[in-house]
Order: structure tokens, then sequence, then C-alpha cells
């Protein structure tokens, strides 16, 4: 068969689905989490639809995954009374618990976690069409994470039991919770993207209240429970729904202490207009991004072609770090595109269970839409479609459209796609991929394919100024997790990393004594007394 001909037959039918892969019921959740309770919702619910069609005696039918609450802003009011009950000013169990305990609470839900993974990865495939490796790589990745952040604080306690003195001052320096966290994570990485701010700042002493993306409610479903168990009352609330009716009177409260947000820099610009007093809010933004990928002329073309099909397409291109332009040298041009257009028509389409496959349907609504519309307008301005069957559409399915020569006349050259529309710029002068770098609103990172030294060095330095992340022969990417992750520009405000994150979430604050005779046996016997957790020399071990 064609391409397109695999393409138009794309979607099973209800019996081709392995069974441990088949939606056994529909997925009804009525429960959101508020106060250590599982309230149930009685009002307006929202259905979650799959990316995947089934097809049917009536034709292919889109597969409804089941339904979550859409909640009003009546109960986002409710999270915000229990996060900042459970805050208590910073006088709360959770923010004055000593650190040992809130890792066992982490540990404890990490545990219940586990037990979910197969329910969870389940859910990843049919709500967002990631393959079941990717699925199982995110949930994995998800878990290390937590796992890597407890043995961070660790480290950040063991430095921080300890006396200075300094010029005639003893102070005792450690970091403390900033109060309520307002967690909103992104639909491409529903899971590790919302834990990866989620957990730090519940193991930092702040309470959470958590906006699961949609798509990307239902998979969160089966942990739930595990949360409400793990965490003492009202450290982690849920709120689900339309983030226009939810997130308004949440932010115009002035009670969010701390914004963790991944999505677009306009969502996130509306969001911290909305709160009354700015200074008083920290934010951690994921926002857009548009990595080029630069071919140098001498490049090792089959590594080039490989890194580019990855940073391009794993996830059929649904990654913030996503390689959304190419800039390939004119000298060899010609070979790369033959080459890439090839490996492209030699990746395997089709369900997110099925083997080996790379490209899925894709679960944003209007997506493939959009896309075709980057198309024809690229098209209108000069560009082709050069790979067989690029741009065949099939309902959610969009396959892979490499357009080309592409130029700054055309909208694809300056916004981010986030799906599998891949534009190639031939150019001569290494000034023109520099000057996209500045004159882009984006800044997260690059990546440079070549083999000269010189050349490569040189190209290094400039790049580091304009972009957050300079990868060498390998596509663009957030991992691993203990490097630092974050943008300039319109891409980001903060930095993750497994260390990074435990900082954006705590600020830093001491006590300090003139050392005379009275302070130091003053603290002595606190120390020694065990009457402080702040005021402490303990070590965890
Ligand atoms: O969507 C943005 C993600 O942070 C990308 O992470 O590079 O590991 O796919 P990744």
């Amino acid at each position: 068969m064609t391409i397109t001909e695999n393409i138009r037959d794309i979607f099973p039918a209800s019996n081709d689905i392995p069974p441990e892969f088949s939606l056994k019921k529909s997925l009804d959740q009525r429960e959101y989490l508020v106060d250590g309770k599982l309230h149930i919702w009685q009002g307006e619910m929202e259905d979650s639809l799959s990316p995947i069609y089934l097809k049917t005696p009536k034709g292919l039918t889109q597969q409804k995954i089941g339904q979550f609450p859409c909640l009003s802003a009546q109960e986002a009011l409710l999270t915000l009374e229990a996060a900042g009950k459970a805050y208590d000013y910073g006088r709360g169990k959770w923010p004055t618990m000593p650190v040992a305990q809130r890792i066992e609470c982490v540990q404890d839900f990490a545990y219940r976690m586990k037990e979910k993974r197969d329910e969870v990865v389940n859910l990843l495939m049919w709500e967002i069409g990631k393959s079941y490796t990717d699925s199982c790589k995110e949930f994995d990745r998800t878990v290390d994470y937590i796992e890597d952040t407890i043995d961070a604080l660790k480290n950040l306690d063991r430095v921080s039991s300890r006396f200075e003195i300094t010029q005639g001052v003893i102070g005792q320096i450690r970091r403390a919770p900033l109060g309520i966290v307002l967690s909103m994570g992104p639909a491409n990485y529903p899971l590790n993207e919302t834990f990866t701010t989620l957990i730090p700042a519940l193991i930092m002493g702040n309470t959470v209240i958590v906006k699961a993306p949609r798509p990307g409610v239902l998979l969160n479903y089966p942990l739930l429970e595990a949360f409400k168990e793990a965490f003492p009352p009202g450290v982690v609330n849920t709120i689900y729904g339309k983030g226009r009716t939810i997130s308004p009177p949440l932010m115009e409260s002035g009670r969010i202490d701390a914004l963790a947000f991944i999505g677009s820099s306009k969502a996130a610009n509306n969001l911290k207009k909305q709160h009354p007093k700015s200074y008083r809010l920290r934010s951690i933004l994921g926002l857009e991004a548009k990595n080029p990928g630069i071919v140098l002329p001498h490049a090792d073309l089959d590594l080039a072609i490989k890194e580019c099909i990855l940073g391009t397409l794993s996830y059929n291109g649904q990654r913030c770090t996503a390689i959304k332009i190419l800039f390939v040298h004119k000298a060899i041009v010609d070979k790369f595109l033959d080459k890439f257009t090839t490996a492209i028509s030699q990746l395997k389409f089709g369900m997110p269970w099925e083997e080996g496959v790379f490209l899925t349907p894709i679960a944003e609504p209007g997506k493939p839409q959009y896309l075709q519309d980057l198309v024809e307008d690229a098209k209108n301005h000069g560009a082709e479609v050069i790979n067989e069957a690029g741009g065949t559409i099939n309902e959610t399915f969009f396959y892979p459209a490499v357009l080309y020569p592409v130029n700054d006349q055309m909208k694809v050259y300056w916004v981010e796609q986030f799906g599998p529309v891949i534009p190639i710029v031939p150019f001569e002068n290494i000034e023109t991929p520099i000057d996209y770098l500045v004159q882009s609103d984006y800044g997260q990172q690059v990546s440079i394919f070549g083999q000269n030294t010189e050349v490569i060095a040189q190209l290094v330095d400039p790049l580091v100024n304009q972009v957050c992340r300079v990868n060498i022969n390998s596509q663009c990417q957030r991992g691993p997790d203990t490097f630092p992750f974050t943008g300039r520009k319109d891409s980001a405000e903060g930095t993750l990393s497994v260390h990074d994150a435990l900082r954006a979430f705590s600020i830093r604050t001491l006590v300090a004594a003139k050392d005379i005779d009275l302070n130091k046996r003053l603290i002595t016997e606190i120390v020694r007394e065990h009457q402080s957790n702040f005021l402490s020399t303990d070590f965890i071990l």
C-alpha cells in the first residue's frame, strides 16, 4: 500500500485493539480533591474525546474516553480556602513539618503512584495519543524525578543543618516555603511537566492547587486517591474545567504566592496580570519555543538526519523543545533533503499501542486544520511540500509535511507550529540563522550539526547568549532532568531542574543572633533539646 492508502486506513476497528490496551468502560470522573476530601460534582461535565477514531458501521467515530468535572469559580475558591487553611500563614502542619516527614509523605505518594502505572500509561495513550513507549517513559521519568528530588532535598537540608558565624553574627540559613502554589501543567506532558513543579512545590512545604490540562485530566484520575492518602488535608487540591472560569478568581484574590505554568506566553501574561500585587507573585513559566537546527556544510549527514528526525518529529513535534525550523547550508541541502524525506517515509505511523510506532494522531482540537493553513500559507509564498504524502490528513492524523524552501515571508518561519510541519531554510551565510535567533521572540535552545571544531567553537559563543542550551550534533531536549531547563525572551521565566526547582519554590530565610553568651546559650539549648525544626543541626541520611 502507498503512504496515502495507509493513512486512509490508519484507524482500527474496536476488535483490532489488543485487549490489554482497550478501554473497558467510560471513565466518568465526578470527584475533585479539596481539603483532603473527594467531593462529588453534580454540575456540568466535559467529555474527554480521544484523538483516536474507530471504524464503525456508521464510519469513523471519535472515541469518547469519559467525562470530567467542569467546575465553577465557586469550587476554585473552595480550593483556595483549603490550601490557605493548610498553609495557615506558614503556621500549618505542612509548612512547619520537619523535612524528613515531608519526604516520607512524598515517598508514600510515589509508592502509591507506581501501583497505578498501567492505568496511567493506558490513559496517556488514549487521551493524548502518545505512543506506548513514550507514555511508559513519561511515567517512569516522573517517578525518577520524584526520587531524585528527594535526594536533592536531603543534600540541601544537610548543607543547611549548620550554623555560620561571620563578623560576630551567628546564623542558620534554610529555605522556607512561599505559600500557596497554583500549578498548571501542559497537555503534551500532562503527567511529567505537572509533577516537575508540583512535587518540588510540595516537598518544600507549600500547599498546592493543581489544575490538570485539557486533554490530560483523566490520566491523573487514578492518582487522586494517592494524593488524598499521602498528604495532610488541604496540601493538594485539584480543580478541573475552563481556565478562563477557574483561574481569574484564584489570581484576582491575590492569595496565590507562586504560579507554575507551562503553556503559552499569552495565557501566562493574562494570568500574571490578574494578580493585584504582581511583585508578590513568583512565576515559574515554561512557554513557547522555536528552536532552530543549523546544519553546517561539513556535518555528518547521517547523524544530523537521525537527530533532526528525533528533534522535529518525536511525539509528532508536540514538544516545547522540538526543533521547529531547520537551516541547512546550500552546499549540502539537496543531499540533506533527499535523506531527510527518505527517513520520514520510513517512520511507522499508527495507533499509540502499535510496536515501533513513531507518528500518531494529534489530541489538540483543530490542530490538523491549523497545520494545513500554515502549509497553504507557505505554498503561497513559494515553498513546496517535498515529501511523499506530506500534509495528508485523516481526521486527527496529520502526516509530516516538509516545506522547502522556506523564507521570512511565511508564517511558519516565525510561529511555533507545535506539530509535524518542518520548515527548511537554505542558507549560505552563517549570519542568517544567527540573525534569526536575534530576531525571534523565543530563546530556548538551538542544535548545531557540524564536524569542524573551529566553526563550532565560533558559533557556540554567540549562541549561548541567544538561547539557554546549545546542543552539538544532538537534538534539542529538556533532559537529563538534573540539567537546568529555561529560556530567554518569550520562552520561560525561572529555571527548572531537580536542583533548581527546589529553589524556585522556596525562599531563603534565616535566624541570626549576635555572638554573645546569652544567644549562644539560647541557641545551644534549643538545638540540644530539639525544640525547633528550623534551628536544628539534625542530619537526614
Ligand atoms: O514540551 C516540552 C518538554 O519539556 C520537553 O521535554 O525534551 O524531554 O521532550 P523533552
